[in-house]
């Protein structure tokens, strides 16, 4: 095992968007992406990184969903259509890119353990910071979702 292997993501104050049902979310994202940093080696199966992708891309799913919901019900694809709309497209490029990775899998081709987690960890750390923290700020203006 090298030293050099991406480890892990650790919760970080600045990921908060003080909306208790998001933030909660993004800690299992989080936990989940750990756990899959942790198991994944070089020697990983294509059998074992797809059933950990799996396991993230059915949690991102039902993530972004709650996610979609607030957008829509809050005003906030009406308020803010240009944010929402790159924060819907961002969702689905995550989905679009976690699927292919899959395809790969299934047509034998090889999938490093870095490039898959360093990607995970990448997108999450900057839609996080970005997207869902304008987003987080919104609903927040709107006393939406506040419960800490
Ligand atoms: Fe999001």
């Amino acid at each position: 095992m090298s030293d050099e292997m991406v480890q892990s993501i650790a919760w970080r104050r600045d990921f908060a968007t003080g909306v208790g049902i998001i933030d909660d979310q993004h800690r299992v994202l989080i936990n989940m992406l750990n756990d899959a940093a942790a198991k994944l080696t070089d020697q990983s199966t294509a059998e074992e990184i797809g059933r950990i992708v799996r396991g993230l891309l059915n949690y991102a799913d039902y993530h972004f969903k709650i996610e979609e919901r607030l957008i829509e019900d809050h005003g906030y694809a009406r308020e803010r259509s240009a944010d929402a709309g790159s924060h819907l497209r961002e969702h689905r490029e995550f989905v679009a890119q976690v699927m292919e990775v899959g395809q790969r899998l299934e047509q034998g081709k090889r999938v490093t353990r870095d490039e898959l987690v360093t990607f995970l960890i990448g997108w999450l750390t900057n839609h996080i910071l970005h997207s869902d923290k304008i987003l987080g700020a919104f609903l927040l203006d709107k006393r939406i979702g506040g419960s800490r």
